[in-house]
C-alpha cells in the first residue's frame, strides 16, 4: 500500500482505503479500481491524497463508457457551435446516436450504470445524452421500428438545443427565475424547432420533439398546448425521459431528487402532465438503480444493489457490506427494500 498525491493518481489505480469526505460521506470503497471518470470525481472533491495498492490493474474500457464520452464530447461541440451562431454538425451528431441506438437495440441495459452522473459544469451535455439514452430504452420496449428509434434518439439528444439562443446569465442564473426569464426560457422549443428545421438532414418528426418535449398530457403544456395524442409518439417519450433525468441532478434552487423519487414524482403526474401507458412502459424498461452501484440507506448502512430492473428497481433489493458507523460487516446480508417501507435510500456513493 501507498500513499499518491491526486496529481499522481492513474486510472488502473486499486484503492487500498475507503475514501471518506469531511461530512462522513463515502466516496468510494476500498478494493475500487480507479477509472477517468471517478479521478474527475475525486478532483471535485479536493482531496489531498488516497491510498492504493502497489500493483496497477490494466483497465479494461468498455466500449458502451467509450460511446457515453463521445457523445457527451459531440453534444458539447455542437451545442457552443449553435452558440457561437454556427451551423449544427449533422453528420458527427448521427454518427455518435446511430452507435447509441446500436448499442441499445443489442442491450438495453448497457448504459444504465453511466446515466445521472453530473455536476453543474456538465450537466446541460450529460442531460441530453441520458435522455436518449432513456427513451431509448422505453422507446425499444415499445417495439418502435429502427427508423424510429433513430429519429427519437436524435429529437432527444437536440431536445433543449434551443438553449442555446438563450443568453447564459438567464439559463446559468443562480437564483429563481422572474415571470419574464421564465417566459423567454419557454422560447427554447421554438427556438429549437427553428434550428432544427433550417439544418438539412434533420426530419419533421425530430423538429417536432424538439418543438413538444414540453407539452402534458392534459394540455397544459408549451407551447401550443396540445392534448393527448395530438402531441406525437415521440414527443411524449422524450417528455418523461426530460424530467425524470432532470429531477436527479442538483439545481441552484433544489437538492437533486434520489432516482426512486423522480420515479414516483413522474407516476404521480401520470395521466395529467405524461401519458399514463408510456410512464408504465417507462419504469418497466429501466433500471432505477440500476445491479451493482453502491448506495448508503437510512440506517446508515451501505449496500450493493442486488439485480433489478422496471418496477422492483424503484425499491429494490440490496446486499449490506459495511455501515457508515459502528462494528464492520463480516457477513454481508440482504435486506428487500419493497418489504421494508422504513428503510430507504438516501445516496449514491458509486
Ligand atoms: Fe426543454
Amino acid at each position: 500500500m501507498k500513499k499518491v498525491t491526486l496529481d499522481k493518481l492513474e486510472p488502473g489505480m486499486k484503492l487500498a482505503k475507503d475514501i471518506i469526505l469531511d461530512d462522513g460521506r463515502f466516496l468510494l470503497l476500498k478494493g475500487f479500481t480507479l477509472k477517468e471518470r471517478y479521478l474527475e470525481k475525486i478532483r471535485l472533491y479536493d482531496i489531498p491524497y488516497v491510498y492504493v495498492e502497489n500493483e496497477i490493474e490494466k483497465i479494461e474500457y468498455f466500449s458502451e463508457e467509450v460511446i457515453y464520452s463521445e457523445t457527451y464530447h459531440t453534444v458539447k461541440n455542437v451545442m457552443k457551435a449553435v452558440r457561437k451562431g454556427d451551423d449544427v454538425d449533422v453528420g458527427s451528431i448521427k454518427e455518435t446516436v446511430s452507435e447509441i441506438v446500436q448499442s441499445i437495440i443489442n442491450n438495453d441495459n448497457v448504459f444504465m450504470k453511466l446515466t445521472g452522473i453530473r455536476d453543474i459544469d456538465n450537466y446541460t451535455y450529460l442531460h441530453s445524452v441520458d435522455v436518449c439514452i432513456y427513451s431509448l430504452i422505453a422507446g425499444k420496449t415499445m417495439n418502435l421500428s429502427a427508423e424510429e428509434l433513430n429519429n427519437l434518439a436524435l429529437g432527444a439528444i437536440l431536445h433543449d438545443i434551443g438553449k442555446c439562443k438563450i443568453p447564459l446569465n438567464i439559463l446559468n442564473k443562480p437564483a429563481r427565475l422572474t415571470e419574464s426569464e421564465y417566459e423567454l426560457i419557454k422560447k427554447h422549443s421554438e427556438y429549437g424547432y427553428e434550428i432544427v428545421k433550417r439544418t438539412p438532414g434533420l426530419n419533421d418528426e425530430i423538429a417536432n420533439i424538439v418543438l413538444h418535449h414540453h407539452e402534458h398530457w392534459d394540455g397544459d403544456g408549451y407551447p401550443h398546448g396540445l392534448k393527448g395524442d395530438e402531441i406525437d409518439l415521440l414527443s411524449r417519450i422524450v417528455a418523461i425521459a426530460d424530467v425524470y433525468d432532470a429531477l436527479t441532478a442538483d439545481r441552484v434552487y433544489r437538492k437533486r431528487f434520489m432516482p426512486h423519487e423522480a420515479a414516483e414524482y413522474i407516476i404521480a403526474n401520470s395521466g395529467t402532465q405524461f401519458d399514463s401507458q408510456i410512464i408504465r412502459v417507462f419504469i418497466d424498461s429501466i433500471a432505477v438503480y440500476p445491479a451493482d452501484i453502491i448506495v448508503m440507506l437510512n440506517t446508515g448502512e451501505i449496500a450493493r444493489v442486488v439485480e433489478s430492473k422496471g418496477p422492483p428497481s424503484i425499491r429494490p433489493k440490496v446486499m449490506v457490506i459495511a455501515r457508515k458507523k459502528g462494528p464492520p460487516v463480516f457477513e454481508p446480508y440482504l435486506i428487500d427494500l419493497a418489504k421494508n417501507p422504513g428503510i430507504s435510500i438516501v445516496d449514491i456513493i458509486s
